[in-house]
Order: structure tokens, then sequence, then C-alpha cells
């Protein structure tokens, strides 16, 4: 039977985790897509990045941001100086979300909705309390708003080190509330286990700006901050 992150089997450690998320019907839309598309990287790296969900290239290949997001997301990294082997990428929601024009046989993206970012947000739980990294990069304004709820704006902190709240209450209006309170202690490190969270665009929307060149190197200045926090 289909099992969930709360479920024994799969918290020992990410292969486990990777094998119960395969059959994850915790929500509809493994229905229609590929498989599910669980998160990967160096299992001691000191960064976790969090994007939106698969795309369809990641879909077919069942590994997160291997498609033109995943292609500007390498670029900036190398360019920020975050070592591939200091990165885990995942993503907030594991299956692809899709939908089809009449008769068309292009798969357009559909942004999860709430519940779906709801049910998939365990998996994301249980990667983190696994990693614990030292940074949890949000890709966007989905990964920001599974990290730290509805009322985040990724426009409004960009590029600050927010002290993580523990995993446990992610994606509550607690974790912008424990975040707050983090900062308001004026301890840089505070937060769960040290970590600490920074928000950023979506590689995608760098595809999409009409100023590449601009939100371009806001996305590396961003990961800049990162490799400063990584020493
Ligand atoms: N966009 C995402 O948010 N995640 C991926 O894995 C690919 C594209």
């Amino acid at each position: 039977a289909p099992f969930l992150p709360d479920d024994p089997r799969s918290r020992a450690d990410l292969g486990a985790l990777r094998e119960a998320a395969a059959g994850c019907r915790g929500c509809p839309l493994y229905e229609n897509a590929t498989q599910t598309v669980f998160g990967e990287g160096a299992a001691h790296g000191r960064v976790v990045l969090v994007g939106e969900q698969p795309g369809d290239q990641e879909d077919r290949q069942g590994r997160p941001f291997v498609g033109p997001a995943g292609r500007m997301l390498d670029r900036a990294l190398e360019e920020a100086g975050i070592e591939r082997g200091d990165v885990y990428v995942t993503n907030a929601v594991k299956h692809f979300k899709f939908k089809r024009m009449a008769g068309g046989k292009r798969r357009i993206h559909e942004s999860p909705n709430v519940s779906e970012m709801r049910a998939c947000r365990p998996w994301l739980v249980a990667e983190l309390r696994v990693l614990e990294p030292d940074v949890v990069v949000a890709l966007g304004a989905t990964a920001g708003k599974a990290l730290l709820g509805s009322t985040f704006r990724v426009t409004k902190r960009r590029g600050e080190l927010i002290p993580m709240p523990d995993p446990d209450v992610l994606g509550t209006p607690a974790a912008a509330r424990a975040a707050e309170a983090a900062e308001r202690a004026g301890d840089g490190d505070a937060g769960w286990n040290g970590t600490r969270l920074l928000a950023t665009i979506h590689p995608s929307a760098v595809l999409r700006a009409e100023d590449r060149e601009a939100m371009y190197a806001g996305l590396v200045e961003d990961l800049k901050v990162v490799a400063m926090a990584l020493g």
C-alpha cells in the first residue's frame, strides 16, 4: 500500500523517503504525472534549494531541475560560487501539474494549489530533517509560501537570511511568526538547528523576463549571499 512520510518505513534515510514518495497518493496529481520527482543531490550538502514543482522535462526524466530552468539555475550557482557538491535540489510539490489545450499535445504548467502544497509538505519536511542544511533557499513564490506560509512575499524579502522555523510548522502562519520572533531576538543563527532560509526569484522568471540580464544578475546576487553564509 502507498504510504506517507509519517510512516516509520520512510523515516530512515533519503533512499527510503524517495522510495516511499514514489508511491505517494496524498493528492490527485499522481494520476496524470509520469512519476514522483523526488529531491536529489548532496546528502551532506549544506544547501537545500527548493523549487515549485517538476516541469515537463523533470516529469519525463524523474529528476528535479534538469530542464531549461535547471540549466539557468546551474549557471547562476556556478557564478555565485556555490559548488554542486554542496547542493541538494528539491521541490515544494513533487508531481508535475499541467493542462492540455483541447486536442493539443503540449503540456502546459499549472501552479500547484494550497491543498496540493499542503499534501506534499511532509515530504519536504522529511527531506529537511534528514539533510539538516545550513541554508534553505526558496526559489520563487510557491517555495516561499510552502516554507513560510501564504503571507510570505518573496518580492519583499528576497536576498535576506531569515531564521529557519522548525520544519514541523512549515507553511503555516506559525512559521512566519517563528521566523519573525527569531529575527527580533537578533541572533543571526537563531531558528531551527541554526539553519537559515533565503528566498529569491525562480530561475524560470529569468527565462520569462524582458530584462533577462538584470533578473539573472539579481538571482546571482542573492545566491552570493548564500555562498557568503556558507563561508
Ligand atoms: N521548476 C521547478 O520549480 N522545479 C523543477 O524541478 C524544474 C523546474
